[in-house]
């Protein structure tokens, strides 16, 4: 892998994103890890687990540190003893990837038409819900189900068929529930779904939200009662011929609408 990184040629190690702390890491670990002082106390006990962007292969044209592949990093601690692990998040388009032996996608910067993009890299975050650890993309799509302490794929996770809209990162679950709150969005109407995942594995409910176009979203807000959905006017131009991801502003007010988690409301 160290060698595809550094491909001669590709300009990738001497570009922002190829160097520094954004230099990918090109090898999968799993290896203690000593106290650097002091030691682990016994009594605690768990794993920490994170995501990251992670570049398998040299990158395609337009790329950013968010399109890197998902990969995901662990410590786990058990009785004194602390344990790192990372791996790759092996999505679908990771495998298109491998089976190919480079990128086959291009990243959010590239201009339209410059080839395949809006690879699911399960990048942006973790969230545990229904006794499963899950890698979000944080402009949607499906969930991907990860084991514990492993870090291995299982595969994309859809609720027993039941999330057909994909979901975003940074969804919110309510340890009084147990209930899963998420979002979707695109470029049709509707442009924003709101979606409740009941904690025993099931999509309880989607409520579109009329916004007037499409926005990018990425996230939520979640109180007792209600859930807050974004209306900013950062929008998306579809009709775009250049890059920077489609951003257009949107002449208008910044709107947040309330949706009551009581769905007889
Ligand atoms: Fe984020």
């Amino acid at each position: 892998m160290a060698e595809l990184l550094e491909r001669e040629g590709s300009g990738y190690v001497d570009s922002a994103y190829g160097k520094n702390v954004y230099a990918p890491v090109d090898r999968e670990l799993s290896v203690p890890v000593a106290a650097g002082a002091g030691s682990v106390p016994k009594d605690l006990n768990g794993i920490f687990v994170q995501a990251t962007p992670n570049p398998a292969y040299v990158p395609g044209p337009g790329h950013s540190w968010f399109d890197g592949d998902g990969m995901v990093q662990s410590v786990e601690i058990i009785d004194g003893k602390a344990h790192y692990r990372n791996r790759w998040v092996q999505t679908k388009g990771l495998m298109e990837d491998r089976e190919a032996g480079r990128a086959t996608y291009v990243g959010s910067l590239a201009k339209m038409k410059a080839g395949k993009r809006h690879k699911n890299t399960a990048n942006t975050d973790l969230v545990w819900h229904a006794g499963r650890l899950l890698a979000l993309w944080w402009e949607g799509g499906e969930p991907y189900e990860l084991l514990l302490p492993t870090l291995d794929t299982v595969g994309t996770y859809d609720y027993g068929a039941t999330l057909d809209i994909g979901m975003t990162s940074h969804c919110k679950v309510d340890p009084k529930t147990g209930e899963l709150f998420f979002i979707a969005w695109g470029t049709r109407a509707p442009y924003l779904t709101v979606g409740v995942a009941s904690d025993d594995g099931r999509i309880t409910r989607k409520v579109p939200i009329d916004l007037p176009g499409p926005r990018i979203q990425h996230d939520l807000g979640l109180s007792d009662q209600s859930i807050a959905v974004f209306d900013f006017p950062l929008g998306i131009d579809v009709e775009r011929e250049g890059s920077a991801l489609g951003f257009k502003m949107v002449e208008q007010p910044s709107r947040i609408g309330l949706v009551s988690r009581d769905p007889s409301d």
